[in-house]
């Protein structure tokens, strides 16, 4: 059996280990310590830092963070935990968030770089917007939001673009105005935009003609219509429609402008020219965006941050761990439209004064090579990408780094697990040994990092994320609420005991979803507006071992994180029942060699209609168009049946051991067990397949069904 299996040590598969298995028989793994040149140049080098943080210092160990902005009005109370487990940060005060990114810096670093931009196609020049002109160009949008859309503070809007400048300018724009924005990732389909903006009720959507994605021009506009019919049906009226076009002048989307509703905004900003806007001086605990995210049902959740607690979180973290100094160049090549690229390349980096690189395109375009072309010419010494990306760029050009002259002094990988090999990889041939790695542990709701080495201070640990973030105090806890103990071996949930500034307020409309995703497991006392009794939960499997390094495992909900990306199964499953013919799917997640996971879909079919090619494409296709490409499944399989518990429910756990080739283990319980082995066989065909372990995010997934 798969579990016994995986239960019973490395000793027995010593010889011939995947990367998937080293996550669940985990060794222990060589140190390297901190280079001693970026020791002596880090920001954070107090070795007594924890202890400045310890949980005895909670709530007043945060002034620190919040001392690092910018306020129009000093806070009065440091945390308001009065009603927890929702919480407020730096009470009393008031700031704006644009102005922490862009009106403190121009004294000193106006004429700096703030971003520079690096279009998809290799002959366009870089293009460098300094401080100064980014200020100019926010004020200008700004003004253009609140006299073209007619948007005041408070107002929602929805963000629909790609990876080009007109998007960090325009959150900047609504930040300067109290406007709060709702980023959907580039990539996701209109659809998805659509229901975002009717959840958050947007009636505002800022989307671009066309931009640059592997060589081609794609053809944006159109979600934009998608986008706005959606939320129509969702009962959200979006009036206005704000299209900012990849080259200004020239319209390149083949969806038509719609009269009323669509305005270019580039025809638009000359009315605008040299206009400024007052900044609105929000009370720190201000929503200042949101950002959708996967969780276990199907609605994706508007995980609402806040202006004061949010930027100083991010500006801490990224001062002490991204380790930016005004004069670094740094580049993250998340997108964004993750909460990486709200945090770590527009908040964080700006509110630093940071050069910070801004890529429009992938990273293997035209070759495995551009990335690093694009670090030596601009000389980039600080570098963030995540495993996936590291993987695809290992696989596709293990010697590429070495050609180029890089000079990376620390280096961040986000966003999953990432093996110990891969991390080798990028310490040895990008880093050439000398840059500080640091893995970061976090996620949408957090704002910012909770576990990582302290580059300055720590050693590293392949494929340990490390301990917990100043401040930060997690435990891993049983099903039961038992902590388990250090150096076990047994991995738990992991869960963090105190709140910290950059911790989402609320779900945007759900306070009760927020309560009971994220703090009803574990608390005991329901009536207590003690914040010690709403430990976080963060919803991810992990080990402590004894040197107190975490090792995250990955998801223990019905969450599939493809290449490092959150994407909720129930979501990918409505899709499915778009197509007419489809009965019911099940979604469930298998290890791939660069994306980590992928999902596999399981379809069966209305009484009337037999399986065929063209069935499967229609189900890729609705996944496609729903969600979005990144969502694209693996495999479409049309079986007879699903396996089903007694009462009905779908097992997907079983699929996804069939689909990871482990052992299905005991389906006698089932209302259908014989379909378990007609599926097996359609899957693997007639032979059994030798069983493999696989990673505990897969073995657990819907277990719980
Ligand atoms: C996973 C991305 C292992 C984890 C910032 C988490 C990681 C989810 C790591 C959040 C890491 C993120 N090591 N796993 N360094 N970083 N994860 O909300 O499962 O898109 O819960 O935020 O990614 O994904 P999200």
């Amino acid at each position: 059996m798969a579990r016994a299996k995986s239960d019973s040590g490395a000793g027995t598969e010593a010889t011939e280990l995947s990367e998937a298995e080293i996550a669940v028989h985990w060794k222990e793994e060589e140190y390297f310590p901190p280079p001693a040149s970026f020791a002596a140049q880090a920001n954070l080098k107090d070795p007594k830092v924890m202890d400045r943080f310890a949980l005895t210092k909670f709530p007043e160990c945060y002034r620190e963070f919040g001392e690092m902005l910018t306020w129009d009005q000093p806070w009065t109370t440091t945390f308001d935990g009065s009603n927890a487990p929702f919480y407020k940060w730096f009470v009393g005060g008031k700031l704006n968030a644009s102005v922490n990114c862009l009106d403190r810096h121009l004294a000193q670093y106006r004429n700096k770089a703030a971003f520079i931009f690096v279009a998809e196609n290799e002959e366009e020049p870089s293009v460098p917007i300094t401080y100064q002109e980014l200020w100019v160009r926010v004020n200008e949008m700004a003004a253009l939001l609140r006299d073209e859309a007619r948007l005041k503070t408070g107002d929602r809007v929805t963000i629909h673009l790609p990876m080009t400048p007109e998007l960090p300018i325009t959150m900047l724009a609504c930040a300067r105005l109290g406007i709060v924005h709702s980023v959907v990732f580039g990539g996701f389909s209109g659809e998805s935009a659509g229901r975002r903006a009717a959840d958050s009720g947007s009636r505002v959507l800022v989307t671009m003609d066309g931009y640059y994605r592997n060589g081609k021009f794609t053809d944006h506009k159109p979600g934009a219509d998608a986008a706005v019919a959606i939320a129509k049906a969702e009962g959200q009226t979006v009036d206005t429609v704000l299209v900012w076009q990849r080259h200004p002048g020239k319209y390149l989307s083949q969806a038509k402008l719609v009269d009323g509703r669509d305005k270019v905004v580039n025809e638009l900003l000359p009315k605008y020219r040299r206009k400024t806007v007052e900044p609105v001086s929000m009370p720190a605990e201000a929503p200042l965006f949101l950002m959708y995210t996967s969780g276990t049902t199907g609605r994706p959740k508007g995980c609402q941050h806040a202006t004061g607690g949010y930027l100083a979180y991010v500006t801490a973290t990224s001062k002490w761990i991204q380790d930016i100094h005004p004069t670094d160049v740094y580049w993250c090549m998340a997108d964004i439209g993750w909460i990486t690229g709200h945090s770590y390349i527009v908040y964080g980096p700006l509110a630093l004064a940071a050069t910070s690189v801004l890529y429009e395109g992938i990273p293997t375009f035209p070759d495995p090579g551009r990335p690093w072309r694009i670090a030596e010419r601009l000389g980039v010494n600080i570098f963030h990408t995540s495993p996936t990306a590291i993987r695809q760029l290992r696989k596709l050009g293990p010697e590429e780094p070495t050609k180029y002259d890089l000079k990376f002094k620390t280096m961040t990988t986000v966003g999953e697990p990432i093996e110990p090999e891969a991390w080798r990889w990028y310490f040895t041939k990008v880093g050439k040994g000398k840059a500080a790695i640091t893995d970061t542990w976090w996620q949408t709701e957090t704002g910012g990092f909770l576990c990582t080495t302290k580059p300055g201070l720590d050693r590293m640990k392949p494929g340990s994320a490390g301990p917990p973030m100043p401040g930060i105090h997690p435990k891993i806890l049983d099903e039961n609420g038992h902590e388990v103990p250090v150096g076990s071996n047994k991995a738990g949930n992991i869960v963090i005991q105190s709140p910290w500034p950059g911790l989402m307020s609320t779900i945007w409309g759900d306070a009760e979803r927020y309560k009971k995703t994220y703090f009803q497991k574990y608390n005991t006392k329901p009536a207590s507006h003690d914040w010690r009794d709403w430990p976080y939960f963060a919803g991810d499997g992990a080990l402590l071992a004894p040197d107190g390094y975490y090792r995250i495992l990955g998801r223990i909900d019905d969450v599939i994180n493809v290449a490092g990306h959150r994407l909720g199964t129930k979501e990918l499953e409505s899709a499915c029942l778009t197509v007419p013919e489809i009965a019911e799917a099940a979604v469930v997640p298998v290890t791939d060699e660069v994306k980590g996971r992928v999902p596999e879909v399981y379809v069966s079919l209305k009484p009337g209609f037999t399986a065929s090619p063209e069935i499967e494409k229609k189900v890729a296709h609705a996944i496609e168009t729903e969600i979005g490409k990144i969502a694209r499944p693996k495999v479409v399989r049309i079986v007879p049946d699903m396996p089903k518990t007694r009462s009905g429910k779908i097992m997907r756990r079983v699929l996804a051991s069939i689909s990871n080739t482990m052992d299905v283990g005991d389906v006698t319980t089932l209302s259908n067990p014989d379909v378990v082995e007609q599926i097996r066989v359609l899957v693997q065909g007639k032979a059994k397949v030798v069983t493999k372990t696989a990673p505990e995010d897969i073995k657990k997934f819907g277990q719980a069904e």
